[in-house]
């Protein structure tokens, strides 16, 4: 499905029963971040229903003996028309800096273009600065942090891409691959 992964990884459409196997996974591969009330926030992120009723958006990989190597839950705005949202993204720590993160969002662009979808939208925290870099740098835009975005005490920063072509070249997430 994902065919610029490093060696030994694979790729698929999650199912229900991955459920637990994520949520089992988040504190560990967020190292800790915000403490508890961090762990309580992710977990509640993460409802089943998004192995139930997002499957055919969102991407798990696993390395050959099956064990969870990273995963995207998205889906496409049912009030916008033109977007796509990233909901989470998460990447085991032993691979990050190897493209895994970015070959799950190329393949999430790949995904909604074909649904007709021009932007592709997400949030992430104040604190999560490695989650601002990555997402920089695979050319989305962000906003000043939004204080309250997600309720009282929840600021967010908020992301944004053009998955078009632009007139000078290929399209911004194309043009990242080969950077700057
Ligand atoms: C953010 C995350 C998904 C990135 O995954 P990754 O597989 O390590 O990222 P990639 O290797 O594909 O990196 C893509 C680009 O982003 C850059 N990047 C990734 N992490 C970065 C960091 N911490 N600081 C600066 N740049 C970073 C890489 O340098 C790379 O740029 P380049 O290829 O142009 O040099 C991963 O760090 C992660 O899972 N973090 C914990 C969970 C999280 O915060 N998720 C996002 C919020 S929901």
């Amino acid at each position: 499905m994902i065919n610029d992964l490093p060696r030994g990884l694979t790729s698929r459409h999650p199912v229900a029963e991955d459920h637990a196997r994520v949520l089992a996974v988040l504190d560990r591969w967020w190292g800790g971040l915000k403490g508890e009330a961090g762990a309580v926030e992710r977990a509640l992120l993460l409802p089943r229903l998004y192995f139930q009723h997002f499957t055919s958006t969102s991407l798990l990989i696993e390395r050959p003996d099956g064990e969870l190597a990273a995963f995207l839950v998205g889906f496409l705005s049912q009030t916008e028309p033109d977007v796509a949202y990233v909901h989470f993204v998460g990447v085991d720590p032993a691979l990050h800096g190897q493209g895994v993160g970015r070959a799950l969002y190329r393949a999430f662009f790949g995904l909604v273009r074909t649904q007709g979808r021009r932007y592709v939208h997400c949030i992430t925290s104040p604190e999560n600065t490695a989650s601002q870099a990555f997402h920089t740098r695979l050319g989305f835009t962000a906003t000043p942090v939004q204080p309250d975005y997600d309720g009282p005490g929840l600021d967010r920063v908020a992301f944004t891409v053009d998955l078009a072509p632009r007139p000078d070249g290929p399209s911004t997430p194309d043009r990242t691959v080969t950077g700057p």
